[in-house]
């Protein structure tokens, strides 16, 4: 790793960015004319190539952005204070996925996993562009570790998962993976995610597969329930209901990293809107002492987009 600036070095060490295990070249602070005035105020950026944003933040290609404090972050959703709510979800198991329809969009085809995915995925899941901002934060190591990934969509995980294959509906390439994958995100709610490889950016194609993810998501069979979820994705406008659990308009979670203004735009033109933003601790780094901020974005499925 080389250090190519690195104007504001009071109180951190390098070892919290080598032990993040990044791929990248160099670390730029904010540039001068937008000086942090406190440790907690510097974002740590770790960059391959790199202009500056108008708050004079890096914009950088394939970047993580570790913010210290996260000093405008709330604090981690905790099970504990979670409150109870009546909404609908959809019906689990999940339709298996041998009977789940290919959905076509304008340029892509949504289709379930199969075994014979596993080296395409592996393509998309060893670039470290895209990797970067994942929840794992690096590239797969391996074929095995991206098999056990696939077999999270395969039969018989189908049944708790909701992901698809996405590909080129002209060629049928592989291009990208996204879905449901978590049924109980960190807030409770669904989570959705998707990620396409780095070749196909900035054609809008993850905004046409998340359209298409949510007309499927929204045509699954729907069951009544009662779901504990953390009170800050309930919009302030339902009313309270004597004091019994409040019903609340079903919705699907996003989350994403902080610096990551691309998904948060394709989030925004699907319907999505901001919940929160909460922040924990990086998990790669070993001294515990960096966070990252985490905006979560909620689709209520009652919109029409
Ligand atoms: C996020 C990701 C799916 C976006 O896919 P994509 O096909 O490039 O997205 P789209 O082209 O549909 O939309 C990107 C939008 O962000 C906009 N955008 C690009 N860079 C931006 C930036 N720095 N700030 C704000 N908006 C930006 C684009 O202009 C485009 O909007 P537009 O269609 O109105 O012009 C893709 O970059 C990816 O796979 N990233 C890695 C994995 C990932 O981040 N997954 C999401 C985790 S929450």
């Amino acid at each position: 790793m080389q250090i190519k600036d690195l104007r504001y070095t009071e109180n951190f060490s390098l070892s919290q960015f080598t032990s993040l295990g990044f791929f990248t070249t160099s670390i730029h602070l904010p540039p001068i004319h937008s000086p942090p005035t406190t440790l907690s105020h510097i974002h740590l950026c770790v960059v391959t190539t790199t202009n500056y944003t108008e708050e004079g933040w890096p914009r950088v290609k394939g970047r993580r952005t570790v913010n210290m404090a996260a000093p405008q972050a709330e604090a981690a959703p905790n099970q504990e204070t979670f409150v109870l709510v009546r909404t609908t979800l959809p019906r689990q198991p999940f339709p298996a996925s041998a009977t789940r329809p290919a959905v076509t969009t304008d340029r892509l085809i949504l289709r379930p996993f199969s075994p014979s995915d596993l080296d395409a995925l592996h393509v998309l899941r060893t670039q470290p562009e895209v990797m970067v901002w994942t929840g794992l934060g690096r590239a797969d190591h391996d074929l095995a570790e991206t098999q056990a990934k696939l077999n999270l969509y395969l039969p018989p995980n189908d049944a708790t998962t909701f992901n698809c294959a996405i590909c080129l509906r002209e060629t049928g390439e592989f291009v990208g993976a996204g879905g449901c994958h978590n049924r109980t995100s960190s807030v409770g709610w669904p989570e959705v995610g998707y990620m396409f490889k780095e070749e196909v950016w900035g054609k809008g194609m993850g905004t046409e597969f998340l359209k298409g993810f949510l007309q499927m998501w929204r045509e699954l069979p729907r069951k009544e329930v009662t779901l504990r979820v953390d009170h800050r994705t309930i919009p302030k406008s339902v009313p309270e209901n004597g004091g019994e659990a409040k019903v609340v308009e079903e919705q699907l979670i996003a989350v994403t990293a902080s610096e990551n203004d691309k998904s948060q735009h394709v989030l925004k033109k699907c319907g999505f809107e901001h919940a929160l933003t909460w922040k924990e601790k990086d998990s790669r780094d070993i001294t515990g002492e960096t966070f990252i901020a985490l905006p979560t974005y909620r689709y209520l499925l009652g919109r029409s987009e």
